[in-house]
């Protein structure tokens, strides 16, 4: 664009909202959200601290909390298991000195785990507190979530048995963390030098070719299963059917979003935004597609036992086709077939726990659910989860 263009776009540009300004479109329409409002949103905790609730919780308490309510994903020390990346490993007494994670140099851990990488102590108190337990989030107390950070902290050797942590010591703690002096400020994020760090044109039409950066290799798509059967049964995460080819998703998301390219959505898609996966720009423009489409399941009125295993969060842990951390249903349906004494059986198995059927991993008691609840929902599974 000439600068002469560039000028005359943007005198064109006040002028509109000039006008906008002058007759606001949306009289009478909502209302200012309350303090109250504003406060049930605003829970940020920062690196400084502030936000942080006055409060405190024990390493004792703590262990209890995770053993009843975090365990059955993260594992009983943290080390999680092949679908959740592992909370504790690969950090020393010899990094709590330096503040440097040796091992994310050196690559002797072979997976990278939350204490290796999270700099900030405020950053594991926030997003517990926001998001955690993955079934229930914002569902902890203020005293749960500094106990459970101060059991994250000891299971890594950060904080001793005996420790309370508190707003009081967060500060001190937060001079123990294992990468506290890791993090890296050298790239776009950080040094945007006066400009966005993110520069692309949208493009609308007739694209050519799109140059990706990086994608996701065809040999890692599916390893933990469909990603889009992993959705959590509220809020808007969508996830990409990772058991089809991304150019296959890539055509279907060319066919459905009307007036955009999968190019440009592809250069217009955030990063990460193929559920948590490096974002390929198939990936993305799948992400985009789904989001046109409705959720299936969403809008149509659900058969009972689905409704109800989607509600009891049965399908965080459970794929319909595929495994996650629990067998996938159709396969449960497949080994009982014909078995006409399994319903009774594996109700009370959903009800008091169920190890060593399916492999090492239990399944935690579903004894809070009703036993008509918790019927429906099996017979629905052993009529093949449809
Ligand atoms: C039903 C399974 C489940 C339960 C129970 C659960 N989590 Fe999680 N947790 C997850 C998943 C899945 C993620 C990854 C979320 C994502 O990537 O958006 C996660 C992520 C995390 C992370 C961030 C890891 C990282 O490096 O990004 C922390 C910390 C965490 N959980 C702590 C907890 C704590 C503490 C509890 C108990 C109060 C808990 N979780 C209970 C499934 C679970
Ligand atoms: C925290 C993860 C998790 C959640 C939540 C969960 N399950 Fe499971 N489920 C598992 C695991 C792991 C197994 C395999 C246990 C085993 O090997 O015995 C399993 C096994 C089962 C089985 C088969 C048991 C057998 O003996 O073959 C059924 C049926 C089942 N789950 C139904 C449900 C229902 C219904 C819900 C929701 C109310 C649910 N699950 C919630 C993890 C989970």
């Amino acid at each position: 664009m000439s600068r002469f263009i560039k000028a005359a776009v943007a005198l064109l540009c006040a002028a509109a909202s000039c006008t906008l300004l002058a007759a606001p479109p949306y009289a009478n329409v909502g209302r200012a959200a309350t303090p109250q409002e504003v406060a049930a949103w605003d829970i940020d905790v920062r690196p400084d601290f502030k936000g942080l609730p006055k409060g405190s919780g024990s390493v004792v308490k703590g262990m209890e909390v995770w053993e009843g309510k975090c365990a059955s994903c993260h594992g009983t020390f943290g080390e999680s298991n092949e679908v959740f990346t592992p909370i504790v490993g690969g950090t020393t007494r010899e990094d709590v000195k330096s503040g440097r994670v040796a091992s994310l140099r050196d690559n002797k851990q072979p997976q990278r785990t939350t204490m290796m990488k999270v700099a900030t102590v405020s950053t594991l108190w926030d997003y517990i507190n926001r998001a955690m337990p993955w079934t229930a989030p914002k569902s902890l107390t203020t005293e749960e979530v500094y106990a459970v950070t101060a059991y994250i902290l000891n299971m890594a050797e950060v904080l001793p048995d005996d420790f309370v942590l508190s707003d009081q010591n967060i500060a001190e703690v937060q001079g123990r963390m294992p990468n506290r002096n890791g993090m890296t400020q050298a790239h776009g994020m950080w040094d945007a030098k006066g400009k966005p760090d993110v520069r692309s044109t949208a493009c609308m039409t007739n694209c050519g070719d799109v140059k990706l950066r990086s994608e996701l290799p065809a040999a890692a798509r599916n390893v933990h299963g469909d990603l889009s059967a992993q959705n959590r049964s509220f809020g808007a995460v969508r996830g990409v059917d990772t058991t089809k080819p991304a150019s296959q998703l890539a055509l279907a998301a060319k066919a459905s979003v009307p007036g955009m390219s999968a190019a440009s959505v592809a250069t217009a898609a955030p990063a990460g935004a193929a559920g948590g996966q490096p974002a390929s720009a198939a990936a993305a423009a799948a992400a985009a597609a789904a989001a046109a489409a409705p959720a299936p399941g969403v809008a149509k009125a659900a058969p009972g036992g689905m409704a109800l295993a989607k509600q009891n969060a049965c399908l965080a842990c459970h794929g319909v086709g595929n495994k996650i951390v629990g067998p996938a249903l159709r396969d449960i349906a497949a080994k009982y077939k014909g078995d006409a004494a399994a319903a009774q059986r594996l109700a009370a198995k959903v009800k008091s726990g169920s190890s060593g059927a399916w492999g090492p991993v239990p399944m935690p008691a579903q004894s809070h659910l009703k036993d008509e609840d918790i019927a429906a929902m099996v017979g629905w599974i052993l009529d093949g989860a449809k």
